[in-house]
């Protein structure tokens, strides 16, 4: 998947007209350059990509990171000066846009003592006009901006970087184009987020996402079981399938296909454990997919179900199509068919107009559901959305109380659900050597909870028995059962 045959390609002939084939032909142009510029310099050319935000910013970025690859570009380690710093940015919230500008600052320094550094920005932040004026203005120095829509077109971007001296800005407003087989480089060996569908059509009132990802648009199926099938070959044991609102997946496609459809076709993908997805709107939660989940062997036993408010008029003013009670009964009917699932979510707290009455039903909402873990978001206005000319902007200081009021509650809860499960053996997929104790692991239950457990690295990517002993929080202290067990090339047997 990630082969080019660079071999097959003329430079010196025209650019094609066809995608993804003109972006190989971009992608040779720069490695040839790249290539000089080495000998030049006698040593590698570094690259640096800062990640900030979601699940598919991160997808993303593997995919920038693929194409740099190919270009002859090296991973820069803590030591090197990196030739191209690339930001891939969110602006979900305030705060994430700061933080991009409070780097820029930073760098301005760096570039002034190597000019030669290539600076580029990327995602959602850019698909805002006003804040690609503001970079023109006051960080000229910045080579390249180009947004989400047309992440795909990178190589032919760089290649005029490379004989430019001005900023190259590359935005497009929205696309129906979705490019397929572009080189793309793993952050992690043995587990993968796979995009079926990108853009989101839900316009929640507070929400930048829909201006800033396009329209809603689902990748054909056999693509997607493409993707996955080459990736399980490539060692993947575990994949989590990517949209802003995967439970609608499939519409608008020429043979329309539901979301439960899809997770049974990728079941059936032989040499994969385990199936992850991301994320999932109460208003288009079906009954099928339930059913699915619960005879499912491989789909994990979590889901993200964001609340964002459990009052009625919010959620209404919020456009989210359902209820306190709708929401509830939702959860209770996931319950009942799959008793041990986790359930997690997200919650916005200050959204204009919120009366005391309307963040306790948010607070009942959360009792009565005890989460497995929430995320907890102060409400930040987004030029743009509906919401930011909503009347009655809720005072920093009631707010502040109730999001104190609030992260007190899950955190009380994600420590009961944790408890229960204490005492039991379950899979562990493992991530990682423990960053603290290097006599450490890290791994993840099917549920999502994290486990540290005495182990080697050796034991990276393949899922391994482990007794929880002890619950923090939100994770686990376990011992791997290792009493008659056997290493069986990538997998440890009991
Ligand atoms: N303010 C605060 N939180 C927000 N989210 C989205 N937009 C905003 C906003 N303007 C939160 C929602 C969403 C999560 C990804 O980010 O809870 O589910
Ligand atoms: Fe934003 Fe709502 Fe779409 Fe999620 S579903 S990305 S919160 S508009």
């Amino acid at each position: 998947m990630n082969e080019i045959d660079f071999d097959e390609i003329d430079i010196n002939e025209n650019a094609p007209y066809e995608e993804p084939q003109r972006q190989y032909y971009y992608i040779k142009k720069c490695r040839d350059y790249i290539q000089k510029k080495k000998q030049e310099l006698s040593r590698p050319m570094y690259f640096t990509i800062k990640t900030f935000g979601c699940q598919m910013n991160a997808r993303d970025s593997e995919k920038i990171h693929g194409i740099l690859e190919n270009i002859g570009y090296v991973e820069a380690s803590e030591n090197d000066t990196p030739d191209l710093i690339l930001f891939n940015t969110c602006t979900v919230r305030e705060n994430a846009n700061l933080k991009v500008y409070g780097n820029l600052g930073n760098l301005k320094k760096e570039k002034a003592k190597n000019p030669d550094m290539i600076i580029g920005l990327c995602g959602c932040m850019m698909q805002e006009p006003d804040v690609v004026e503001k970079i023109k203005k006051s960080y000229s120095f910045v080579n390249l901006i180009f947004g989400t829509h047309n992440l795909y077109k990178f190589g032919e971007l760089l290649n005029e970087v490379y004989s430019s001296n001005k900023m190259v800005v590359d935005v497009l407003k929205d696309t129906k184009l979705i490019v397929e087989k572009l080189p793309t480089e793993r952050k992690y060996a043995f587990k993968s987020g796979v995009n079926i569908m990108f853009g989101c059509d839900n316009f929640c009132t507070y929400c930048i996402v829909p201006y800033v990802r396009g329209r809603e648009r689902s990748r054909k199926p056999e693509h997607i079981i493409r993707e996955i099938k080459d990736l399980v070959n490539d060692g993947v044991v575990e994949i989590m399938l990517l949209g802003q609102n995967v439970n609608s997946y499939g519409k608008g496609l020429e043979n329309s296909i539901s979301f439960a459809k899809l997770l049974q076709m990728v079941e059936e993908i032989e040499g994969l454990k385990r199936i992850r997805f991301m994320t999932s709107h109460p208003k288009d939660l079906s009954d099928e997919l339930i059913d699915v989940m619960s005879k499912s062997k491989k789909i994990c036993r979590h889901i993200h179900l964001p609340v964002q408010s459990g009052s009625n008029s919010l959620l209404k003013r919020m456009n989210r199509h359902y209820t306190k009670e709708s929401y509830l009964e939702l959860v209770d009917k996931i319950r009942k068919a799959m008793p041990d699932i986790s359930i997690t979510t997200d919650i916005i707290v200050g959204f204009p107009g919120e009366t005391e009455e309307d963040f306790e039903d948010t607070m009942d909402v959360v009792k009565k559901v005890r989460y497995d873990s929430a995320y907890t978001f102060i409400y930040s206005k987004r030029t743009g959305t509906p919401a930011a000319k909503f009347p009655d902007q809720v005072p920093e200081d009631v707010v502040k109380d109730r999001f104190n009021r609030l992260l007190k509650q899950v955190q009380e809860d994600s420590a009961y659900r944790n408890a229960q499960k204490l005492g039991n053996t379950v899979d562990v997929l493992v991530e990682e050597q423990n960053t603290q104790n290097p006599e450490f692991v890290t791994g993840k239950m099917d549920n999502n909870s994290t486990v540290h457990f005495k182990g080697n690295k050796e034991l990276i990517g393949q899922i391994v028995k482990v007794h929880l002993d002890e619950a923090k929080g939100f994770y686990y202290y376990g011992t791997i059962v290792t009493n008659d067990a056997e290493i069986h090339g990538d997998e440890v047997r009991i």
